[in-house]
């Protein structure tokens, strides 16, 4: 970076000023160090641009063909890194307009014509959130897949589930990935309604009134993927809605990752032992030599506050901004592409790592025999004996308060005992004591019946398969 020089002069817009720029306030002032990311979605729409110019002749053919050639070559060097990036040329797009010029001459500097820098940044910005939803779409619809597979494998694994993390009722282990399915899902939805209303074109609002040259911006709109041009300029340069909400979108799926996190976390301890994670996404302890800790979930939990984090800063930013375009709204970047490196990055970890997750059936067997879990089954049970179920509630009260004084299961218990209770109980209450009755039973849409969430994961696929 070559920000050595005490003063600049930017050629771009020196034309008015008597002194030049202070060192300190360019760099200050400058976003390339960081909005250089984008340089592809830049050199797309100015592709876009100099196409349109020609096709209404603003440009001659020969003059869009130079600016092809030259914006090719500029791509080519930033991929190789030879590319030599300017702090006194402020942003990606003047570093990129500059480098042009010095390649083809003054047709370089026509590129520029009809636009402004304001819907410029819009069009770049929202190119480049569209490619990066389509990527985490991608990782996130791989995640959900590795879901319905193991709950495919995970259907009859019975385990405790919990109400208050108390043992509540038994479910199956596929239920349970499952539930985590459904979370993506909506999330994945949430995703793909953002990109429906990032994907129109703002190009063409100029600096913020329009312009005067005879443009077509549904042609450019058509060039670049875009549904449709954006209908008033003012509201093209200025607003970020679309960042913040995905922004907010993106803070809803961590916020499912973190919680999917703290069930593995707790899962993968010594004392619950439901998991074991792979070597591989664990690290051990420099001290302890028996520690295998769970760090990948514990750091997707850790970094979804970063993520709400640069919500806030977005909606923040943008809260008293009068329109049209501000210089505040060169801030919108590094929150923008820190959520999309942090939201990418964990969705792929737990997209390698959720098809290895091992469940230690024999311990979630136990734990779920555990706690009484099947304490509804024997109301529910007594209810079809004819007993209102506020009756029946207190029977079975009676009943686990009786097992906990004498340490057994309602299952454990012999039919005497449990006739203390209720004479209208039976040998055949044997059959909804147990954890497999308990689970078979639940057996209607939703519900946590193995041959139910064997269907439904089914549907999962064919649905992820679709899309
Ligand atoms: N670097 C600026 C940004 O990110 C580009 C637009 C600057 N426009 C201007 N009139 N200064 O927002």
């Amino acid at each position: 970076m070559s920000d050595q020089t005490p003063e600049t002069t930017n050629a771009s817009w020196g034309g008015r000023f008597s002194e030049a720029t202070d060192a300190f306030v360019a760099r200050y002032t400058a976003s390339v160090t960081f909005d250089q990311r984008m340089y592809r979605q830049d050199i797309q729409g100015s592709i876009a641009h100099a196409k349109m110019l020609a096709k209404v002749g603003v440009l001659t053919d020969a003059e869009r063909d130079d600016i092809l050639r030259g914006l090719e070559e500029v791509r080519i060097e930033i991929e190789r890194g030879t590319f030599n990036w300017s702090v006194e040329l402020e942003d990606v797009h003047m570093n990129i307009e500059a480098a042009l010029t010095q390649k083809i001459g003054m047709t370089g500097k026509k590129l520029h014509t009809g636009r402004s820098r304001n819907d410029q940044v819009a069009t770049d910005i929202r190119l480049y959130l569209r490619d990066e939803i389509d990527t985490i779409s991608a990782e996130l619809t791989r995640l959900q897949d590795g879901l319905a597979t193991l709950a495919e494998q995970e259907a009859d694994t019975i385990m405790p589930g919990f109400t208050h993390l108390q043992t509540a009722q038994p479910v199956t282990f596929g239920h349970h990935l499952l539930a985590w399915n459904e979370m993506l899902e909506r999330d994945y939805q949430r995703l793909q309604d953002c990109r429906k209303r990032i994907n129109q074109l703002p190009l063409g609002a100029a600096a913020l009134a329009g312009t005067t040259y005879p443009i077509d911006r549904v042609y450019t709109a058509e060039l670049l993927g875009f549904e449709a041009p954006t209908e008033n300029s003012l509201d093209s340069v200025s607003d970020r809605d679309f960042a913040i909400e995905f922004t907010s979108a993106a803070s809803l799926i961590m916020m499912h990752m973190s919680r999917f996190s703290e069930e593995l976390v707790l899962w993968a301890s010594a004392q619950f032992q439901f998991v074991d994670l792979p070597d591989r996404f664990c690290t051990g302890s420099s001290i302890m030599p028996q520690k295998k800790n769970p760090d990948v979930p514990e750091l997707v939990r850790g970094k979804t506050g970063r993520v709400y984090g640069h919500m806030i800063s977005l909606l923040t930013l943008m809260k008293s901004q009068p329109l049209a375009y501000n210089k505040d709204n060169q801030e919108d970047k590094e929150p923008l592409f820190d959520t999309v490196d942090t939201l990418r990055d964990s969705l792929r970890a737990f997209a390698d790592m959720v098809p290895h997750l091992e469940a230690n059936k024999a311990s979630m067997y136990e734990a779920a025999k555990r706690g009484f879990s099947t304490a509804t089954d024997l109301a529910d049970y007594v209810v079809r004996k004819g007993i209102p179920f506020r009756d029946a509630h207190e029977i079975v009260g009676k009943a686990v308060a009786y097992g906990i004084e004498t340490r057994k299961d309602l299952s454990e218990m012999t039919l005497e005992e449990l006739q203390q209770f209720s004479d209208q109980i039976t040998d055949d209450v044997f059959d909804v004591l147990t954890l497999e009755g308990s689970v078979a039973a639940r057996d209607h849409i939703g519900g946590t019946a193995p041959n139910q969430v064997r269907a439904a994961a089914g549907r999962v696929k064919a649905k992820l398969a679709a899309r």
